[in-house]
């Protein structure tokens, strides 16, 4: 029987592994155990997505917390390196850019274990962003590369890997050679298979927009959580000015991660203004916020996705984005953190979008994966 060990921590790893997981239940040769590192804690940043989504209770539950960049990777790596060793699976997954992703994909490659890394490829080019490290290394650690979009493997080429899997045959890619071993896929999006598995549920089960009191079409939705808009005041402060002047005209519902509340907390009142601050929301209930509005303004990357998935303009509150195809497509646009620019973009996105074109492949990422999972050797 073959064992797959995942490692998830964070809130869009635990949506992002309900499809994966469901995918390998209809395997009966496969083992999957599951190991959460406890990055997010809070009911309605981590349980409430295993109980929405139907994901098996974690096999393991590190506990880790929150913590400095240092000391919460430390402490993840001493507790997945403890695992891996009592379960020696024949493959580890690991899924996104967080804290989580970096210390499960280390740990495993340390302990030459193969290592699969859902949504690799995709790049900032901007190494301030914990993020991007987090997504070199674990890309550069891992054996089976799977990208979501042609762009990510382009990256992965650039960086010198040279196995790619162009429409099901092998490749060789001559510049500057280094990996071996690591093959590069492109197996679409995993995220597209959470939203279309959840999207039927959302607009049969959720009733959030009714009791929210609010009119379809008539608001904007916010997210605001990357460490380069939270950390920096002056930046928190602009976005904080954007969302209130748009909100002058239309509301602006904004479900407020934890980081971000404690240093909106800290902030005169004033920069809230005309801002619906509501606590975070499940995965049906944000589908159907995200479905209804009339633009979503967000620093989040599965937001943007969802966005474009929803046929919703996106104005996306970063200076960069890992989803460039969005950007050129017209359906999403860089305000970064200046709150006449953000005024600006929101007045210009509020039109329809067409979003024909399949960046993210066929909702059938999950399948693709296991199926090439499956095959690691070590
Ligand atoms: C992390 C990821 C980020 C991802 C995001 C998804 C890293 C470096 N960053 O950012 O890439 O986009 O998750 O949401 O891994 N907190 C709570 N309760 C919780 C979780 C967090 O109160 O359940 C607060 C704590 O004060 C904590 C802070 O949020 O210090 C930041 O949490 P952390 O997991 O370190 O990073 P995120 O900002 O959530
Ligand atoms: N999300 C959610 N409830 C919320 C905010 C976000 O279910 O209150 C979902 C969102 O729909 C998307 C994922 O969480 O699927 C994105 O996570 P986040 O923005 O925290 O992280 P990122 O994608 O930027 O890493």
């Amino acid at each position: 029987m073959a064992k797959i060990v995942s490692i998830v921590g964070a809130r869009p790893q635990f949506i992002k592994l309900a499809p994966f997981s469901r995918a390998l239940k209809l395997k009966e040769d496969v083992l999957h155990i599951i190991v959460h590192t406890g990055q997010h804690y809070d009911y309605n940043m981590a349980k409430l997505f295993f109980d929405e989504l139907g994901i098996p209770s974690p096999d393991y539950h590190l506990g880790v917390g929150s913590g400095s960049h240092g000391e919460q990777t430390a402490e993840m790596l001493k507790g997945v390196e403890a695992v891996l060793t009592r379960e020696s699976p024949g493959v580890v997954v690991v899924f996104g850019d967080t804290n989580s992703t970096i210390a499960g994909a280390l740990a495993a490659a340390k302990l030459h274990i193969p290592v699969a890394h859902i949504e690799a490829g995709l790049r900032s080019y901007n190494r301030k962003m914990p993020e991007e490290i987090n997504r070199v290394l674990a890309d550069h650690c891992s054996d089976l590369l799977l990208c979501p979009t042609e762009n990510a493997v382009n990256n992965l080429k650039i960086e010198g890997f040279r196995h790619v899997v162009n429409n099901g045959k092998l490749v060789r890619n001559t510049a500057n050679v280094r990996h071996e071993g690591a093959l590069v896929v492109n197996v679409g999006d995993i995220m597209y298979d959470s939203f279309l598995l959840a999207l039927e549920i959302a607009l049969e089960k959720s009733d959030f927009i009714e009791r929210s009191g609010l009119v379809r079409g008539q608001y904007y939705l916010a997210t605001v959580h990357r460490a380069e808009n939270t950390d920096d005041t002056a930046r928190l402060k602009a976005i904080l000015q954007g969302l209130s002047r748009i909100g002058a005209n239309k509301r602006v519902v904004f479900p407020v991660h934890p980081r971000t509340r404690k240093i909106i907390e800290s902030i005169p009142e004033e920069y809230g203004a005309g801002i619906d601050l509501i606590d975070p929301v499940g995965y049906f209930d944000m589908i159907m916020l995200e479905k209804n509005a009339c633009g979503i303004l967000t620093d989040s990357g599965g937001i943007q996705k969802e966005a474009y998935f929803c046929g919703v303009p996106c104005i996306t509150l970063r200076d960069e984005t890992e989803w460039e195809e969005t950007v050129d497509a017209g359906c999403n646009v860089l305000a970064g953190a200046d709150a006449d620019k953000i005024l600006e973009c929101s007045t210009a996105m509020e039109r329809k979008i067409k979003t024909s074109e399949k960046f993210f492949g066929e909702g059938n990422t999950s399948a693709i994966a296991v199926e090439l999972i499956r095959k690691v050797k070590n």
